[in-house]
């Protein structure tokens, strides 16, 4: 597939796109059913990838890590469970922030919440040996700002860890992809969480999200250095990792 077909459609799905405080409010209103859905859509598969990304943000010992766009705390809680001493979760929407409080304090972790938005986090610059992101990047406004956001607030060596769904391109699944994200998945999530809408916005956000290897560009323009990344679930989900360059005396 040429350059060109793949970014036309995209260009257009990203004037789909809705503004922060309209994300805000859809994950406000699917919050209670959220973590079910997850689990549905992604066959259950969805826990196997954080601890994947977890194991990724923790390796080399890290010992403060931000989850940004942390969501029901589901990576927060695993960055915790695979040994980081301190974890801080970010999200800017209250309600999710509100079920993340109660799951961790029923597991007995110790994570720190706090509600604030990816594009200006409140955090000096180095304050993290690594910063993970989880299915939030796509819901950004501007994904290179939010990628430079979070480098800034890593330690040199400090690593970032974004897991994200990824828009598929091999033609007979795209097509059963399609199928399955654009028809089953709104309907399911209308019948699970009653509110049809915030998962038919879930693949318009997919179509608009950059490519793997595009993504591994922004993160590279950011300042990250060795990024690579894998794919998961037929390449409709990669987990990307890059190094802030430098190192710091610990
Ligand atoms: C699909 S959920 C992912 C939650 C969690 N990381 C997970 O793995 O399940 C996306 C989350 O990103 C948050 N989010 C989206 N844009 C954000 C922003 N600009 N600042 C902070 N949080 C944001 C939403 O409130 C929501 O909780």
């Amino acid at each position: 597939m040429t350059g060109t077909e793949t970014e036309t459609p995209r260009r257009g799905a990203r004037g789909a796109l809705r503004q922060p405080p309209e994300v805000r409010a859809m994950f406000d209103r699917i919050v209670r059913r959220y973590d079910l859905m997850n689990r549905l859509m992604s066959l259950g598969r969805d826990v196997a990838w954080r601890r994947l990304a977890a194991r990724e943000a923790v390796a080399g010992g890290a010992r403060q890590v931000l989850d940004v766009a942390t969501g029901t705390a589901d990576l927060a809680l695993e960055l915790a469970r695979q040994g980081a001493p301190h974890v801080v979760g970010a999200d800017f929407s209250r309600g999710m922030l509100e079920l993340a409080a109660d799951k961790i304090r029923g597991r007995g972790a110790s994570i720190r919440l706090l509600q604030a938005d990816a594009m200006a986090l409140p955090f000096p610059d180095g304050a993290f040996d690594a910063c993970t992101v989880a299915f939030g990047l796509r819901n950004m406004p501007d994904y290179e700002a939010a990628v430079v956001e979070m480098a800034r607030v890593l330690r040199p060596g400090g690593r970032l860890v974004v897991l994200e769904m990824t828009p598929l391109r091999v033609p007979v699944l795209r097509t059963l992809f399609r199928w399955y994200f654009d028809r089953l998945v709104p309907l399911i999530g209308g019948l699970i969480s009653g509110d049809r809408d915030a998962y038919r916005y879930l693949p318009t956000s997919v179509s608009a999200f950059p490519p793997a290897e595009e993504l591994a560009a922004i993160m590279t323009r950011a300042g990250l250095a060795t990024v690579r990344y894998q794919y998961l679930m037929m390449r409709t989900v990669a987990l990307h990792v890059g190094v802030k360059p430098g190192t710091t005396p610990r």
